[in-house]
Order: structure tokens, then sequence, then C-alpha cells
């Protein structure tokens, strides 16, 4: 399923999309789509439990501890286990109820807490998934928009640290949504 990513550049850094799973993407941070009582689950979540191993849950279960619970439009940060990278960033989208209970917002808080965390652990790179496009029932159109133009704004911010995020995308419905995305608000991609 994966293909070459396609990457545009934003002043020094770089955005890229690409089709695939996220678990075999090497990064410093790797973005997770999480609940909020950060249990795990299926989707990306449960694929990064399984490639990550029994550490990532050992240490959501103490940070469970200490906050209850994870907000939707927050995220935590986790080391990566096995995974291709040194951490997880575990957020929680927005369940989608018809896009006018601020779920836009949430969806855009959920990554801008991704490049939040990732510039305070000194990551360099970061890979995220279509948090809220699976389970969670975010339009694929929709989502893609609020996450393109979220992490594009960040990426021109002059403090961000980060150097590169990758979008990895399940497939090729959500990449071609991603795809149109940044078309619709950086042109037409090479
Ligand atoms: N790599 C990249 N993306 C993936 C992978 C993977 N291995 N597996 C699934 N996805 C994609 C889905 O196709 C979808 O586009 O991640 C996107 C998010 O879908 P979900 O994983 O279902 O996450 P979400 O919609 O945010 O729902 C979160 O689902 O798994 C549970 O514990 C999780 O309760 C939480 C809820």
């Amino acid at each position: 399923m994966s293909r070459d990513p396609l990457v545009i550049t934003i002043g020094e850094r770089t955005l890229a999309l690409q089709s695939g799973d996220i678990t075999k993407v090497p990064a410093n941070a790797i973005g997770n789509a999480a609940n909020s009582a950060l249990r795990g689950g299926g989707g990306v979540d449960g694929a990064i439990h399984r490639a990550g191993g029994p550490a990532i849950m050992r240490e959501l279960d103490a940070i469970r501890e200490r906050i209850g619970k994870c907000t939707p439009g927050d995220a935590v940060a986790t080391g990566a286990g096995d995974l291709p990278a040194r951490w997880v960033l575990h957020a929680v989208g927005p369940i989608y109820r018809d896009g006018r209970h601020g779920e836009p917002e949430a969806l855009a808080s959920c990554f801008r807490r991704c490049m939040e965390l990732a510039g305070e652990l000194g990551a360099r790179s970061l890979t995220l998934p279509a948090i809220s496009t699976g389970v969670y029932g975010y339009p694929l159109d929709a989502a893609a928009d609020v996450a393109v133009r979220t992490v594009v704004e960040i990426l021109k911010a002059p403090e961000t640290r980060l150097r590169r995020v990758t979008f990895v995308l399940f497939g090729k419905a959500p990449f071609e949504a991603f795809q149109r995305a940044s078309n619709r608000l950086l042109g037409p991609t090479p």
C-alpha cells in the first residue's frame, strides 16, 4: 500500500504525505489516535500498542493514575517501546457529530498539542495519523483540511523546532483527501 511520499517544502521545513502503516515509518515522535481513557483500542491505537509492546501501556497506566483521563484536543507523551521512534504522542480526537459542536477546534487542538509536545521533547521529525477519521467518524476531507491547515501554520512559525512532519495515511482514500487538502491550501503539488 505504501507509495512514495508527497513532499512539500515550507521554508526550511517539510510537510510530507505518505500512505502506509504509521508503525513502520521511522520518526523521532509518532502521533497516536487514542481515547480519553488512554486504554488502547483498535485502529491506529491498536497498531501502535501491538508494534510498540507493553511498555507503552505501562507508561499510560502511570499517566492515567496522575491525570485520570485525557480530554479531547489534548495529548500525552510516552516512550515508543519497540517502535522506530523515541516517543509516542497519544492525542484524543473529537467524536464527530455534525461539525457544529466544537469538533474542528478540538481536532486542530490535537495536532497543535502533538507539535507542541514534539517541540518540547526536542523531536525534529513527527509522523501523524488522520486522527478522528476512523471510529470517531470525522469526514475525511473536512478532517484533512483542519489537519493540513493546523500543521502548515505551525511549520511556518519561526520558533518551531520540528523540521519534518509526515501525515501517514492508511489507504488511498485518506491519502487523496490529504492531497486535495494540501492542494487547496498550498497550491497543486508537483
Ligand atoms: N497507520 C496509520 N493510520 C492508521 C493505521 C495505521 N497502522 N490504522 C488505522 N489508521 C487510520 C484509520 O484508517 C483512520 O484514517 O487512522 C485513522 C484514525 O482512525 P482510528 O484509529 O479509528 O482513530 P479515531 O477515529 O481517532 O478513533 C479513536 O478508536 O482505536 C480506537 O482507542 C481508539 O477509542 C479510540 C478511537
